[in-house]
């Protein structure tokens, strides 16, 4: 049975999907100029934040807030906070290409204790709260069996636009990519980590990364059983901003040799 908080943040995904969907719809139409395109990208992200946070802060006016749009707001409760991307895979929906996602985070002192990553092009509803697993719609997530590198696939995330990150994950990517299946790099981080507690990818790395995009997939990765680290150990997952997930059998030796670089 989901919380009364989950079910909030389920509600709030639905809508703002909803919204996004029908904006989605008129990107392929707004092609012809880039410029317009990318405007009204950005006006679909900023009113699926807008949808969010009126929902979520109508139910719970209390708590803190972290979106990818609007910034950082302390909330009464200092404990509790939301931590919101409206739009993760912003550049796969301006470009057309459906795989995008709602991802909302809430936080309960310092810790993950509810996600939804909504993926409404597929219809794809994952959702976790702490020490009650992990779901895909209402089915139950358990991350990939896999034992060796050289069956699994990893995802991460390249930066671009002259990301001081490049130069690490270009090495990562010659070191790991003859060890493996393949890597991917799909466009949303908060779907790749969905797939991994799903077992669709059997790890993901990556380094620039922000707390809005990670904070629901770390607890997804959890619930399925998967294990999840800052890159740096010593730092925490969320904020730590470089971050490893994969299967309990595979983590170690990832791990390894992601932190080598
Ligand atoms: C981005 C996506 C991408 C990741 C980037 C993120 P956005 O989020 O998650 O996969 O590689 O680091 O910034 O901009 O589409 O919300
Ligand atoms: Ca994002």
């Amino acid at each position: 049975m989901a919380s009364a908080n989950l079910n909030i943040m389920i509600k709030a995904a639905r809508k703002a999907g909803r919204s996004l969907v029908k904006d989605f719809r008129e990107v392929e139409n707004l092609q012809v100029s880039v410029k317009g395109a990318g405007d009204f990208v950005s006006r679909a992200d900023h009113e699926a934040e807008r949808i969010i946070k009126e929902e979520l802060r109508g139910a719970r006016p209390t708590y803190g807030w972290v979106g990818e749009e609007t910034g950082s707001e302390a909330g009464e409760d200092p404990t509790r906070r939301w931590l919101v991307d409206p739009l993760d895979g912003t550049t796969n929906f301006l470009h057309g290409l459906p795989h995008w996602a709602v991802s909302i985070a809430l936080e309960h002192k310092r810790e993950i204790v509810a996600a939804v990553i909504f993926d409404p092009a597929k219809d794809e509803l994952f959702s976790a709260e702490k020490g009650d697993g992990a779901f895909l719609n209402d089915t139950r997530l358990r991350v990939s069996g896999r034992r060796t590198m050289i069956e699994s696939i990893f995802a991460t995330g390249v930066p671009f636009g002259g990301a001081r990150d490049l130069p690490a994950t270009l090495r990562d990517l010659a070191r790991l990519m003859p060890q493996t299946a393949g890597v991917r790099r799909w466009g949303s981080a908060a779907l790749d980590m969905a797939y991994v507690a799903a077992g669709r990818f059997d790890g993901y790395w990556e380094r620039g990364i922000k707390p809005w995009d990670i904070a629901a997939g770390i607890l997804l990765v959890k619930e399925a059983g998967g294990f999840v680290e800052a890159i740096d150990p010593a730092q925490s997952a969320v904020d730590s901003g470089a971050l490893i997930a994969a299967n309990a059998q595979l983590f170690d030796g990832f791990a390894r040799l992601i932190r080598e670089t």
